[in-house]
């Protein structure tokens, strides 16, 4: 592992940084208006993962999405199986962004749900319909899940616990919160950013913990989970999400 310019003494906390002040709208203009190569990889990876781990269930499951933010991609792919999806979020301003979407959500994710729908569970859905009825934006924090009782079917968590602290002890936390909220089996799906020195949106930058790569991805989940999958895609020329050198996938399930 390396160490970066954010291994600082003192590294930028959680609990440091106005979230509530998030810019939803240059979120996403940076990242999902238009679907880049590295998320569509991404969406027909994690639709694969769960098409196959939750085979032949209806859809009756629980879901997760922590650290939602604007991005409805991770809740959609859960759909087929998802009665009920609690988008888990810490910032007021995309709390209110999801609350938005409910009624019907913006046009720009059709293009992430004709990726989905190229799998036979997804074919044939309504999704605006069904992520109206089991989306339910939840005010709440990550690490609250390492102190809950609850426990969910299905998880994924996407460039979060990597994206809000510059800390490695915290981000191997967030990672342990997540697991600790998951049943036995349960399928899930995270997304990391590999070396990211903080990103901005609109007028204000976010921390990041440098020191991730695939093996910091693997000791992190590796008490918690079985690996299905742990796929590197690199990232060079992509320079919305700036300072970072590609983005890690995990599909994996829960440990009994
Ligand atoms: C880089 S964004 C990722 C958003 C989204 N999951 C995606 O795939 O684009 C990080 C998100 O984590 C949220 N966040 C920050 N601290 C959090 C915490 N303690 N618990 C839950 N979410 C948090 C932020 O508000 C923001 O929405």
């Amino acid at each position: 592992m390396t160490s970066g310019p954010h291994t600082a003494e003192q590294p930028t906390l959680n609990k440091d940084v106005p979230w509530d002040s998030f810019d939803p709208g240059a979120y996403i203009g940076n990242n999902y208006l238009d679907m880049k190569t590295v998320d569509e990889e991404i969406v027909s990876r994690v639709r694969d993962h769960f098409s196959d781990r939750l085979r032949g269930s209806d859809r009756v499951l629980s879901g997760i999405d922590v650290g939602a933010g604007p991005n409805l991609y991770p809740s959609l792919a859960m759909l087929p199986w998802c009665r009920h999806i609690t988008l888990l979020e810490w910032s007021a301003n995309n709390i209110e962004y999801l609350q938005r979407q409910l009624p019907g959500y913006e046009g720009h994710w059709e293009q992430f749900w004709k990726v989905l729908r190229e799998g036979p569970a997804y074919e044939g859905l309504n999704p605006r319909t069904l992520f109206r009825d089991a989306a339910h934006p939840v005010r709440g924090s990550l690490f609250d899940l390492c102190h809950t009782e609850r426990r969910w079917d299905v998880g994924t968590m996407f460039f979060v616990a990597e994206s809000i602290t510059e800390s490695l002890e915290e981000f191997r936390r967030g990672v342990g919160c997540l697991m600790n909220a998951l049943k036995p089996g349960a399928p899930f799906a995270a997304a990391f950013m590999e070396h990211s020195e903080g990103y901005r949106v609109g007028d204000l930058e976010f921390p990041a913990t440098y020191d991730i790569d695939t093996d910091e991805v693997r000791a992190a989940l590796q008490d918690f989970a079985h690996l299905d999958d742990v796929h590197r895609m690199a990232d060079v020329g992509h320079l919305v999400r700036h300072g970072h050198t590609g983005m890690i996938l995990v599909c994996g399930r829960r440990k009994e």
